[in-house]
């Protein structure tokens, strides 16, 4: 195949185009690695270009980390890669190798004499919820993503839309052990998602809240546990609910959480709720299903009723490292969803027949951000 090329060709006079063209020859960057000043710039966009490159394998690194419960052992105490070795059945010589660069991650520390510990970031691993489950189902999206021009530009089945199977429709989510893998992992990973969420949205004013696509209620466990007196409705499909109950009674809520089973694409949403919540929803699916869902969602609510829109948002116009990588390629791999920047939802807001309208970036937009918007009408 012959190499297409853009025929575009940038002002040759703009300063920037000159950066560029210098920053891309090979004798500017000998220069600028021994020049001072430059010299720290150089190293910095050198360092920042190598972990790009290296990604896969500092991801696999952890990996394996992951699978051999590294982490746990070590939070007994500091161990010899021979020790470690002997407990995760890898040769002493390898696992030294593992240890040293989960220790060059930062993950793990070296100490003077030989053994490894557990460094601050690690630690930190172990009190994310469900981190360790999402690394771990990451073996669907990467077996995906091994060839990612054919990934790109064709639109063959993938590994990760079966491990979400809603996305061919409500009819795909049947198998229960499979609904229950991804609720589980959905529920692990709610405890941060609800805690950012409630930072940014008051529902003092609220007197029930519905959670539209709510998975087994871990969404509203925290809610509820934030405000007592709330009444709440939990609406997913049939399968998903089934683990809701255990979870709900748990969290002594089951008086005041009613469970709706059904699917927002072939049931109407439940009346009542003065206040509907979509967590993690939206990007699951394509405009057309979404468009649909919030026409839905506005229907259900009375005038001035509250919709809370929570999920990882693209950075849009000002491109973010998280959001724009991860998960505009994740829901890409899920074949129906959309990364979508808050601008693009306030629009589907708006066109849904919303008002007073607010995007608010989350502080951590790896985890969530909030686009909120109002039922019109009095
Ligand atoms: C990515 S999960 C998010 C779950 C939960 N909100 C959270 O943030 O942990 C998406 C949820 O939407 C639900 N869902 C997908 N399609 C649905 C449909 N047609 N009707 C009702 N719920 C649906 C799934 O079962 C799942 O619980």
């Amino acid at each position: 195949m012959t190499e297409a090329s853009l025929k575009i060709r940038p002002n040759p006079l703009s300063l920037r185009a000159w950066v560029l063209r210098l920053a891309a020859s090979r004798r500017f960057q000998a220069w600028a690695a021994r020049t001072p000043l430059v010299r720290r710039l150089a190293r910095a966009e050198g360092a920042a270009l190598f972990d790009i490159v290296a990604g896969f394998v500092n991801a696999q690194v952890l990996r394996a980390l992951v699978d051999l419960r590294v982490l746990q052992q070590l939070q007994q105490g500091p161990a010899t890669a021979v020790q470690m070795g002997a407990l995760c059945a890898v040769a002493p010589d390898r696992m030294q190798v593992l240890l040293q660069a989960g220790a060059g991650l930062g993950l793990l520390t070296r100490h003077r004499d030989g053994r490894f510990g557990l460094a601050l970031r690690g630690a930190s691993l172990l009190g994310v919820p469900g981190l360790a489950e999402m690394v771990q189902h990451h073996s669907a999206l990467y077996a995906d993503l091994s060839d990612p021009v054919a990934f790109l530009r064709n639109d063959d089945p993938t590994a990760l839309a079966r491990f979400w199977p809603y996305v061919f429709g409500a009819a795909g989510a049947v198998d229960p052990q499979v609904t229950a893998t991804y609720s589980n992992l959905m529920a692990e990973s709610q405890v941060l998602v609800a805690e950012d969420t409630l930072r940014m949205v008051d529902l003092s004013g609220v007197n029930r809240l519905m959670d539209v696509g709510g998975g087994t209620g871990a969404f509203l466990a925290a809610v509820g546990a934030a405000y007592p007196k709330l009444q709440m409705d939990l609406f997913d499909l049939p399968v998903v609910l089934h683990g809701a109950g255990a979870r709900l009674g748990a969290a002594g809520l089951s008086n005041r959480v009613t469970l709706h089973p059904g699917s927002f694409r072939d049931d109407p949403l439940p009346l009542g709720a003065d206040a509907i919540s979509l967590v993690r929803v939206l990007y699951d699916h394509a405009d057309a299903t979404v468009a649909n869902l919030l026409a839905a969602v506005h229907a259900a609510l009375p005038p001035k009723g509250r919709l809370i829109v929570s999920e990882p948002m693209s950075g849009g116009t000002d491109p973010d490292r998280t959001t724009d990588v991860y998960f505009a390629i994740y829901t890409l791999a899920m074949q129906t969803g959309r990364t979508r920047s808050g601008a693009e939802i306030a629009a589907l807001l708006t066109d849904a027949g919303f008002v007073n309208i607010s995007i608010q970036k989350g502080f951590r937009p790896f985890v969530t951000s909030v686009v909120t918007g109002e039922r019109g009408g009095s």
